[in-house]
């Protein structure tokens, strides 16, 4: 079977005779246990899915390829989108790959510089404005209304589409759905596809459970936690630094049907996270992507039992895009001249 979304799920993506199909490579991301976390906070069994792995770092790509596609099908020459960084990362690569144009709205000086290169790279039509997302977003859907321009945030009903699958491909490497997903919560996209996908799988007879959703906001930036928009959002978390999400009725659905929580995570305890999924378990994520776990550090410490649970957290971006807040506060590390013997005295060997 050729490679991507568009070709392995057909049967459950609004297809028709006249989409075109294409791929870059996203999609079918790696679902990875981890013994030593699952040790150590008490999970029966704890895997993460790989998102970063798409093509351009993040679980966008899925979305993005069946909003390309549907749109190239309408005969749309440009794109556009607000962003945090990797939506537009992910509209500037498929728009690219597919001769069209994409222009992307994003707050000013609030974008991982990873992030900022792929826009730059790709050639996006980039305009950085002094506001927050949210105020990208209402100037987007504002000018997607009135001028020939396909809004490709996860509004454009394709994108949700398109995200769903990877709750297929957990349940088709896993046979079952798990107990559990944790997953960050930002425009809240993310969480209302993964719960349609399990829904759908669910209804096609290919799991007889579906997962609790525990969706995890930033705690500067959780509108949905506290219950109303937060004007200012302000997180280290650039990709949920979001206090009105588009999606936010819908979390809300997901949650409730599931039975899960939305619930909060501090800076501190996403930065901690963050490393703690790269020295136990080998995964470099963003910091928006380490809220998962967080949010799973956190019920533990609360108390909630997972010994006997199947925990899936989604890893939903790649720590490559964002280096500088990963470096910030790190440990000093040796510098020496190039000389065996230092090195060897350095290191402890002699
Ligand atoms: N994790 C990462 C790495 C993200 O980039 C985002 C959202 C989320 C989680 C949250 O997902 O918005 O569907 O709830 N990024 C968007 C963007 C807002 O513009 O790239 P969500």
């Amino acid at each position: 079977m050729k490679p991507g979304v568009l070709y392995r799920y057909k049967d459950f993506l609004p297809i028709t005779k006249k989409t075109p199909l294409f791929s870059l490579g996203e999609g079918d991301t790696p679902l990875v246990r981890c013994s030593q976390l699952e040790k150590e906070l008490a999970v029966g069994e704890l895997y993460f899915k790989l998102e970063g792995c798409n093509p351009t770092g993040s679980f966008k790509d899925r979305g993005m390829v069946v909003a390309v596609a549907k749109a190239l099908e309408e005969g749309s020459k440009a794109l556009m989108c607000a962003s945090t960084g990797n939506t537009s990362a992910s509209a500037a690569a498929y728009a690219a790959g597919c001769g069209v144009e994409s222009i992307i709205i994003i707050p000013k000086g609030k974008i991982a510089l990873g992030k900022m290169a792929q826009a730059i790279v790709y050639r996006a039509k980039i305009v950085a404005i002094d506001g927050n997302f949210d105020q990208a977003l209402k100037i987007v859907l504002a000018l997607t209304e009135k001028h020939p321009v396909t809004l490709v945030n996860s509004l454009n009903p394709n994108r949700i589409e398109g995200q769903k699958t990877a709750a297929f491909e957990i349940i088709d490497v896993l046979g079952e759905a798990p107990d559990y997903l944790f997953i960050p919560v930002g425009n809240a996209g993310n969480i209302t596809a993964y719960w349609k996908g399990f829904k759908e799988y669910h209804q096609a007879g290919k799991s007889k459970v579906k997962p609790k959703m525990m969706g995890f906001q930033a705690e500067g930036a959780a509108p949905i936690v506290r219950g109303h928009i937060v004007e200012k959002p302000e997180t280290v978390a650039s990709a949920i630094r979001i206090g009105n999400p588009a999606s936010w009725k819908r979390a809300e659905a997901a949650r409730d049907e599931s039975g899960g929580i939305i619930d909060m995570v501090s800076d501190d305890e996403i930065l901690a996270a963050q490393k703690m999924l790269a020295t136990r378990g080998g995964i470099f994520g963003e910091p928006a992507s380490a809220a998962s776990l967080a949010g799973l550090v956190k019920l533990r410490r609360q108390g909630r039992d997972f010994s006997r649970s199947r925990i899936v957290c989604i890893v939903t971006g790649t720590g490559l895009k964002d280096t500088e807040t990963a470096v910030k506060g790190a440990e000093p590390f040796l510098e020496l001249p190039a000389d065996q013997a230092t090195v060897e005295k350095a290191l402890g060997f002699i």
